[in-house]
């Protein structure tokens, strides 16, 4: 289909598709390999990190730092940017990755997961450097996350639809199981952690009131769940509709979630699936990074409840 394609990037899939399937089986044995603990190590962001954190950041690290297209890497788990052996070979893509999102659940067998986004680097004459990822969403070349729950998923979009691939234990390799997912229009679930509401300012308070009361969009209240686990919400939100939100709040003016390997990469997704992801009163594909390791908003969901959403809290035409 593609005549010039070079194979570099389904093979840097691929290589990303191995570190999923290690990771998926460090979760599934991290129990009684002492790994549910901390590590004693405490990130750029202030979150203590555990010991599981740092086992998959060191296997997407060594295994991306070792393929030969990622000239940078950067890590949830690292302060700055790490250089690889590609980067004189003039390896050009970067990645920017979350080794393991909602590690905090991890002792209590709640699902977890991984989330990346690769970028063209801006300019292979010049060296390497965080500016490489500042880049809007738009710019990303390919974007994905996995899911270790009941199933190990694998989803991604390359810019050409959404497909989802499923991990058959029995063979260790992953099966397509659907291609180009849609978010539907509308859905019946609100995702947000309501512990915040005494942060949220009144909008968002009347907001998600009237989601729960008798609302003008759905002939029933809307029903609540929240993981705790961005993937895990945010893969449920992709299926089944509806909304998630982490907006800012009085006690996280900045946002909860990280810009680059959080919210981008899920915000290219939920676009290709015809969903909406925004910060507030932007697109979050249109957001361009200022640095790697910053926090935003996210709201991303069905047409209909996103629409609703940035009318009736930022006053924003979707
Ligand atoms: P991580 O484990 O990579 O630090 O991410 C945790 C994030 C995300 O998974 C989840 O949506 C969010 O933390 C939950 O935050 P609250 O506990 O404030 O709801
Ligand atoms: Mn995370
Ligand atoms: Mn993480």
């Amino acid at each position: 289909m593609f005549p010039d394609s070079t194979g570099e990037l389904s093979d840097l899939l691929v290589s990303i598709s191995l570190g999923v399937k290690l990771i998926s089986q460090m979760v599934a044995t991290a129990g009684f390999k002492g790994l549910h603990g901390y590590s004693g190590h405490v990130n750029t962001h202030g979150d203590e990190v555990r010991q599981i954190d740092r086992e998959a950041d060191e296997v997407l690290v060594e295994l991306l730092g070792s393929s030969d297209h990622f000239g940078l890497l950067v890590s949830e788990e690292r302060d700055d940017v790490i250089a690889t052996q590609a980067i004189g070979a003039g390896g050009k893509y970067v990645i920017a990755f979350d080794p393991l999102d909602g590690s905090s659940n991890i002792g209590s067998s709640i699902p977890t997961g991984t989330i990346f986004c690769i970028f063209r680097r801006q300019d292979l004459a010049k060296g390497a450097s965080e500016q490489d990822f500042c880049q809007a969403g738009h710019a990303i070349v390919a974007a994905g996350y996995s899911v270790y729950g009941a199933k190990t998923s694998f989803v991604y979009s390359a810019g050409d639809g959404v497909h989802d691939f499923t991990l058959d234990p029995s063979i260790g390799e992953f099966v397509l199981t659907e291609e180009r997912i849609t978010v539907p229009e509308r859905g019946n679930i609100f995702s947000v952690n309501e512990g915040n509401w005494c942060w949220w300012d009144d909008r968002m308070r009347a907001f998600i009131a009237d989601l729960k009361g008798r609302n003008l969009v759905a002939e029933k209240p809307y029903t609540g769940r929240y993981v705790g686990s961005l993937v895990a919400d945010f893969d449920r939100t992709l299926r089944k509709g509806g909304i998630f939100m982490y907006p800012t709040d009085s006690k996280r003016p900045n946002g909860r979630l990280r810009l680059l390997y959080e919210c981008l990469p899920l915000a290219f997704i939920m676009e290709q699936s015809g969903g909406f992801a925004i910060n507030g009163r932007e697109r979050l594909i249109d957001v361009t990074p200022t640095n790697i390791h910053q926090r935003s908003a996210f709201i991303a969901g069905s047409p209909t409840e996103m629409k609703w959403f940035a009318r009736s809290v930022y006053d924003y035409d979707l």
